[in-house]
């Protein structure tokens, strides 16, 4: 396949995270250019530390992981969780494969989450997600997916962050 092209929504299948694919998380959420662009840990995780984690996520009823699938290889992970504080549901991707980047699978996955979550939750109307400002790709990705630009958070010591809100579609 020549690198770059597009990828088939057939290809992509979301599957809820299992223990056994945690190891596949731990180059990903160590690698430099995948934290630039979505965390302020400027720290490399141990594989104890990652297990821990996610073990975390996979015991937490408010939390609702996927890895995003690409012809049955995990090429990133999806997760919608609802954030105490804020009373309300966010979503955070990752495509961890990088010969992905820029080839859709990332609106095609986010797409089959919202679908995913509007239907779990018939009395949520809003789904949210923070992005670093200097992610483009991603803010080009998430708008795609019917987000919308809410407001920019100001930081001192990381990027800004944009926050972004998709409603539910009615009719
Ligand atoms: C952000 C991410 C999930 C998007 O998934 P993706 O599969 O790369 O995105 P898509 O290909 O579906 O859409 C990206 C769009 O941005 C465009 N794009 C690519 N690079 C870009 C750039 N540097 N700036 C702006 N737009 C860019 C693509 O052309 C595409 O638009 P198009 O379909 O109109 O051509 C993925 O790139 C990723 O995991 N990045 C690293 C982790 C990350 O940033 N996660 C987001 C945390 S908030």
């Amino acid at each position: 396949m020549e690198k770059g092209e597009r990828v088939k929504p057939s290809r992509v299948r979301l599957r809820k995270l299992r223990r056994a694919d945690f190891s596949a998380f731990i180059p990903a959420w160590n690698d430099p250019e995948i934290m630039r662009l979505t965390t302020e840990r400027q720290f490399q995780l141990t594989s104890q530390e990652v297990f821990a984690k996610l073990e975390e996520h996979l015991t937490n009823p408010k939390m609702h992981d996927f890895v995003i699938l690409v012809d049955g290889e995990i090429a990133g992970h999806i997760v919608v969780q609802l954030k105490p504080h804020h009373r309300r549901y966010e979503i955070y991707i990752a495509i961890h494969d990088k010969d992905f980047w820029g080839r859709g699978v990332g609106t095609i996955a986010t797409l089959k989450a919202c679908d995913w979550f509007f239907r779990m939750f018939p009395d949520e109307f809003e789904l949210e997600l923070g992005v670093f400002t200097l992610n483009t790709r991603a803010i080009r990705c998430y708008e795609k997916c019917g987000f919308k630009r809410v407001r920019v958070m100001k930081r001192s010591f990381c990027p800004d962050e944009l926050i972004m809100r998709k409603v539910r579609e009615t009719g």
